[in-house]
């Protein structure tokens, strides 16, 4: 599971929290549904736009890529984002995967020495033709500037125009979704040109191996690094059979989770440039939304940049966590907003999720001498339909996130726990307690079963609050992985603490 790399001309915001958390959900949930994850993100470090900013602070750009890249880890502890690899472009060993990358596209003759001119956008580090200007800026509303006529190698794209359509055809999942995947496939049947992929006119970057006048363009530098997080090229010059080995077992299934500004980059050069270097394809490119900031497009100069650390402070990682994921169909675009956060997480994790809890495992340890109860009547038929909708909980969520689709997954949760909330009106077991103790208990014990599913599938969105329900439950550490939901049960006797309130509850702003 990739993010992309970040670029460190700017402060983390909430749109990078939000990608580095997507991924943070899906590299848990597939960990705790026992396969073997490796999580990678990082920092993308090299470009005129770093060596400009770094020039107007007046500190060199390794100084600067030291702070801003730090600021970036700052922020994945602080969202407990655990990437198992942090790429940064300035390492050496990610400099010598781009270095070896270019030389294989050099070998199979798939580069070649021209000349440039055109229209550079510095801020999306892109180049556009003239054609794609609106009013003489770029289509993303960046500003363009014109580089003169200089040497630059190119890469042959436009040969891969027909290889890329087919491969697209054959591998209808590769992109996703499907709205997206379409703007792909008519972007490269109208017509793809060579790449421009090095620079003469400044020096911040992976000089071009053999030419060193020249730098790598930051895009293929950057892309690079989906493979040197690997191990990528393996031994220095790195021969074609050590490259398989080394990427075989995590390449073909990998996972680049993108924004949608940078499909484009994803979905097609990058692919050409691994059909060229003879390289397997990734499994799967999803492109997500964006984020605008109450309406308005999130920006420095209209000061509204949301830092997630400051929301993380004000309400916990867990509810920020929430928000992000749950607020927005994952591959549509959303709108933040404080109060909408505030609402969202007081309804589905205080008032359901945290309520549910603290009213049932009250009930329990007052009721059965701080112990989950040892006898249990036989179950009704509604207590049967509840705990079915919980055994279900995991197929559904299974299928939700093969699919990226990430807000499904957390409204199948958010629907289980509304539904028991129903039921316990419904049993109204602090009536029974007077009339029918051992019908107390078992209601209670249907409600326990399926806060322990609901916190087990909990664990990869928010994972300490999800942790803390199960402490509270009486389920061992050992007993949270998925495996457990089917083979592991909550278990009569075991002895309670009173329950401590989990999610507070907030002010509106
Ligand atoms: N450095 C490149 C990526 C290279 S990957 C080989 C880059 N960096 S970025 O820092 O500009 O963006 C990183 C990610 O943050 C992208 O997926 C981008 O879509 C995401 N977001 C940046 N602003 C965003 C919002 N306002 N909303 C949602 N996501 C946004 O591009």
């Amino acid at each position: 599971v990739t993010t992309p790399i970040y670029y460190v001309n700017d402060r983390p915001h909430v749109g990078h929290a939000y990608t580095s958390v997507a991924c943070d959900v899906l590299a848990r949930y597939q960990r705790l549904a026992g396969r073997e994850v490796l999580f990678c993100t990082g920092t993308d470090e090299h470009g005129q736009k770093v060596e400009e900013a770094a020039r107007r602070r007046g500190i060199s750009p390794q100084e600067l890529v030291d702070e801003v890249s730090g600021q970036f880890r700052e922020l994945a502890e602080g969202l407990e984002v655990e990437p198992d690899r942090f790429v940064r472009t300035t390492d050496q060993g990610h400099q010598r995967a781009v270095r070896h990358l270019w030389r294989r596209l050099e070998d199979s003759g798939a580069i070649y020495l021209g000349s440039y001119e055109g229209w550079y956008s510095i801020r999306d580090e892109c180049y556009y033709a003239e054609s794609e200007l609106v009013d003489g800026r770029a289509p993303t509303g960046s500003e363009v500037e014109w580089t003169a006529k200089e040497p630059s190698y190119f890469f042959r794209l436009s040969d891969y125009e027909g290889r890329l359509l087919r491969y697209y055809e054959d591998h209808p999942d590769l992109i996703a979704p499907e709205s997206r995947r379409n703007e792909v496939l008519a972007f490269v049947r109208g017509g793809l040109r060579d790449l421009s992929v090095s620079r003469t006119s400044f020096r911040w970057g992976v000089p071009v191996p053999g030419d060193d006048g020249h730098i790598v363009y930051v895009w293929i530098d950057a892309l690079a690094n989906y493979l040197s997080a690997l191990g990528y090229p393996g031994t220095e010059g790195g021969a074609p059979s050590g490259d398989d080995a080394i990427l075989d077992r995590f390449w073909p299934t990998a996972l680049h989770v993108v924004g949608k500004d940078i499909l484009r980059f994803h979905a097609v050069y990058w692919p050409a440039l691994l059909m060229a270097a003879d390289l397997p394809l990734p499994r799967r490119i999803f492109a997500h939304g964006w984020w605008t900031i109450n309406g308005e497009k999130m920006s420095k100069s209209e000061g509204n940049v949301v830092d997630p650390l400051r929301l993380v402070d004000k309400y916990g990682v867990d509810p920020t966590r929430f928000y992000l994921m749950a607020d927005v169909v994952f591959g549509s675009d959303g709108d933040f907003s404080r109060e909408r956060m505030v609402l969202k997480v007081n309804a589905n994790l205080a008032n359901e999720v945290g309520n549910l809890c603290q009213r049932t495992l009250t009930m329990v340890v007052k009721n059965f001498d701080g112990a989950v109860p040892v006898t249990i009547g036989q179950y009704t038929q509604d207590d049967r339909a509840m705990l079915e909708s919980a055994s279900l909980l995991r197929g559904k969520c299974d299928e939700a996130i093969s699919t990226q689709k990430i807000h499904r997954y957390v409204e199948h949760l958010v629907a289980v726990v509304w539904e028991t909330n129903q039921y316990i009106d419904r049993m109204e077991p602090w009536v029974l307690r007077k009339t029918d103790p051992e019908r107390m208990a078992t209601v209670l014990f249907v409600i326990m079963e399926i806060l322990r599913a609901v916190a087990i599938l909990y664990q990869p969105l928010i994972p300490g609050s999800a942790s803390k329900i199960l402490d509270q439950l009486g389920v061992p550490a050992s007993d949270r992985s998925f495996a457990h939901l089917k083979s592991g049960s909550i278990q009569p006797g075991t002895s309670l603490a009173k329950p401590v309130i989990i999610f507070p509850r907030f002010d509106l702003p």
